[in-house]
């Protein structure tokens, strides 16, 4: 039995390296500035930030604005995701920003206080990255000192990731007119995202995820199925805000929105590091590929493939005789997870065969056509490299290959070289051929 945690070090060790020197853009949303959430969060943060990631934060100030300055509504009629924003609000907003930057020093120190081994300081840069421009007048209301984006300095914010800085940006940006403007946080967060090509855009929450209307959690949704969503008018005004966000930058060619919950310990960390995540995960379709498997697969196969080998469903195969035979490998991806393999294997003795080995679909996507799809695949790949037969020795899964169009075969049909592997590991697999010529 391997220890959890190194278990869980090795499910992560792919997406660390995925993530090392990509942008990541973090809406934080206001309920979370309140609660003690802001250490815990900086202290992942901080691990991001050690483990190369380049990491751009953005705060809300709506919760705040709402409390303390609460003759500032929204505009409910035309515009409900923004609240319209007086001189007083506008003070407000600027006091409150800034005290929370001081905030995030604080907390940002502490990470390295805690830990014994003193990690280098970590900057943290926040400036004029932003410009705004008013909102305007909609329906005959004022919408005051509310605003939007006009540009984001990338270049600036580049510089300052450059040296290794947390880049801290706070809803507030000056117009051209040189007036201060409160901005919408996800708004902020997507252009920002869009502006800095990041790798993801991820919102923290004070929810779990984005919820079906049944109350049920949806860990991944694509861009249309977010838009059908919204259009059922079962969500607050922020998850309604951060939707629409979400579904701008998916627009805009960010690959993954990711929504999930800033107050559960450890959330993010598991989002970004874990196969099945924490929260809801949104991207423009649900695309999955085949693929040529490639050595950084090999921990994914592993993990796909060891409680099968542990149940006698599939030979057991070692890191070793993965890495030797990984280009006989095809992997079902999506948005770079693995979801699946199978093998192709040839005989130095019996060129006109192959055969199909190590099929599987991970149980959170089985029942899609993705068996089918790998099927398909080796199919094509055989007949290319003018196979004649494909084989398979299965010991579970008879009817799948029967349903198929393979036959039962016996051992006297196996190539020489596969008959002794078959005599000396005892599984007694029932053995199915499909005949590729017809
Ligand atoms: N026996 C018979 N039918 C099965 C089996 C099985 N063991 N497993 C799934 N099916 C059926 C499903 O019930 C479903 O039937 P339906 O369409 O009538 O509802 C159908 O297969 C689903 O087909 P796909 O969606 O194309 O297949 P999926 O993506 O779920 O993958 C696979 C099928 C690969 C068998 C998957 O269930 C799996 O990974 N199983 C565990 C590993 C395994 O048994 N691999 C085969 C080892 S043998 C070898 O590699 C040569």
């Amino acid at each position: 039995m391997t220890d959890p945690f190194v278990n869980a070090f090795r499910e992560a060790a792919p997406y660390i390296h995925y993530l090392r020197g990509k942008t990541l853009v973090v809406g934080i949303a206001s309920h979370l500035l309140d609660s003690g959430s802001l250490n815990a969060l900086s202290a992942d943060f901080h691990l991001l930030a050690a483990l190369g990631i380049r990491l751009v934060l953005v705060h809300g100030c709506d919760t705040q604005i709402a409390r303390f300055c609460p003759q500032n509504q929204r505009n409910h009629a035309i515009y409900p995701q923004r609240r319209i924003i007086d001189d007083n609000a506008l003070q407000f907003a600027k006091h409150f920003c800034g005290a929370i930057q001081f905030d995030f020093q604080a907390a940002l120190s502490l990470g390295v206080a805690r830990s014994p081994q003193r990690p280098p300081r970590l900057r943290l840069i926040h400036g004029n990255f932003l410009s705004a421009k008013p909102l305007g007048v909609h329906g005959g209301v004022d919408m005051q000192w509310a605003g939007q984006v006009r540009k984001v300095d990338a270049a600036a914010i580049e510089d300052a990731l450059a040296m290794q800085a947390i880049v801290l940006i706070s809803p507030i940006a000056a117009s051209l007119g040189g007036q201060s403007h409160v901005l919408s946080m996800p708004e902020v967060a997507a252009e920002l995202a869009i502006a800095l090509q990041a790798e993801k855009l991820v919102f923290l929450t004070q929810e779990n995820g984005i919820r079906h209307a049944n109350g049920q959690l949806l860990a991944n949704l694509t861009a249309q199925e977010t838009h059908h969503l919204l259009s059922e008018k079962h969500f607050s005004i922020s998850e309604q805000a951060i939707l629409t966000s979400a579904l701008h930058a998916l627009q805009q060619g960010i690959s993954r929105v990711q929504i999930l919950s800033g107050s559960q310990n450890g959330g993010l960390l598991r989002e970004l590091f874990t196969r099945h995540g924490a929260g809801t995960s949104i991207a423009q379709d649900s695309f999955m590929n085949v693929r040529p498997a490639h050595e950084r697969d090999i921990a994914d196969i592993i993990t796909l493939i060891k409680p099968l080998e542990e149940r006698g469903i599939l030979l057991p195969r070692s890191p070793e005789y993965l890495a030797a035979h990984i280009h006989e490998f095809f992997a079902l991806e999506h948005d770079r997870q693995i979801y699946g393999c199978v093998a192709m294997k040839t005989f130095s003795d019996s060129p006109n065969d192959a055969e199909l080995a190590c099929l599987v679909v991970s149980p959170d996507a089985r029942d899609g056509g993705f068996g089918e799809l790998l099927l398909e695949k080796v199919l094509q790949h055989a007949r290319q490299m003018g196979k004649q037969r494909l084989f398979a020795l299965s010991t579970h899964t008879a009817d799948w290959f029967l349903e198929r169009g393979f036959q039962a075969a016996s051992a006297a049909d196996l190539p020489a070289q596969r008959l002794a592997e078959y005599q000396s590991n005892g599984r007694q697999s029932k053995i199915f051929i499909l005949n590729l010529n017809t």
